[in-house]
């Protein structure tokens, strides 16, 4: 997808919407190549990429030069960056700086989490040309208060919450949501009650489109392995064997080999 339209043109065809995150160029680069429809470049990128233990270590530093090396490998896709952490609740001076540096970056849109408190600067965003996503359910910036990563809206009450929460989204303008860890029968009945696409990640298979971490589809972790999440490659294998072996070669004089060697 070139552009946001395209997400409520594909939402009006019932088209699904394949989401993924991308931190640097090369994996953007086949992201594009490989048709996914938009790219987010997630404040996971502080765990993924820098190894923090959760995403309240993202800085705008690094949202901005993430930011811009995915469009460098997608020039043409759109490219969601996130407000990293309490970006947006410092006022909407500060929410638009913040915005605006992402967008100069390359980014098409910003994602931000919740919507209680902030409803001023998500329609002021909205209001000032910048499209943005929202991020409801579990919102991992707020994990010390939700206790931990897991899955939200199980009670009635909590579910009822996040209904009304994503409403108010989509009336305060956002483009499109994305919903995390929250139940399918829940995640299902947003989705059809909302006039904007929302795209799940550990929802269930009635959204409206899937959003996956990269490192987790490709398997790059094998230490992590939460249930929503399918692999799509032993990246981990691949990528251990390949080094593996490359040591091997090296240490048995077998690497470069004659015609590896520039003459
Ligand atoms: O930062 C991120 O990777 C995200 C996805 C989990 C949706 O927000």
């Amino acid at each position: 997808m070139k552009s946001i339209l395209e997400f409520s043109a594909a939402h009006a065809a019932r088209r699904p919407i394949v989401m993924t995150t991308a931190y640097d160029a090369l994996l953007a680069r086949h992201a594009a190549r490989a048709g996914i429809d938009a790219v987010l470049v997630g404040d996971s990128v502080a765990m993924v990429v820098h190894g923090f233990p959760s995403t309240v270590h993202a800085t705008m530093e690094m949202m901005v030069a993430h930011t811009a090396a995915v469009r460098r490998g997608a020039p043409d896709l759109v490219v969601v960056a996130d407000l990293p952490f309490l970006a947006h609740r410092r006022g909407r001076e500060a929410a638009v700086a913040a915005a605006g540096a992402l967008v100069q970056a390359g980014a098409t849109a910003v994602k931000l989490e919740g919507v209680a408190g902030h409803e001023d600067v998500i329609a002021h965003l909205v209001g000032s040309g910048i499209p943005v996503m929202g991020h409801l359910g579990l919102t991992p910036q707020s994990v010390h208060q939700l206790g931990g990563y897991r899955l939200q809206g199980r009670s009635a009450d909590e579910a009822e919450a996040i209904r009304a929460d994503a409403r108010r989204a989509a009336a305060l303008g956002v483009f499109a949501l994305v919903l995390e860890c929250v139940p399918a029968a829940l995640a299902a009945a947003i989705t059809a009650e909302l006039p904007v696409p929302a795209i799940g990640i550990g929802a269930g298979a009635e959204t409206a489109g899937q959003v996956l971490v990269i490192s987790d589809l490709l398997g790059l972790d094998p230490d992590f392995r939460p249930r929503f999440v399918r692999r799509y490659a032993d990246g981990a294998g691949v990528v251990q064997e390949a080094l593996e072996r490359y040591a091997r070669d090296v240490r048995a004089a077998h690497f470069p080999a004659a015609a590896e060697v520039l003459a």
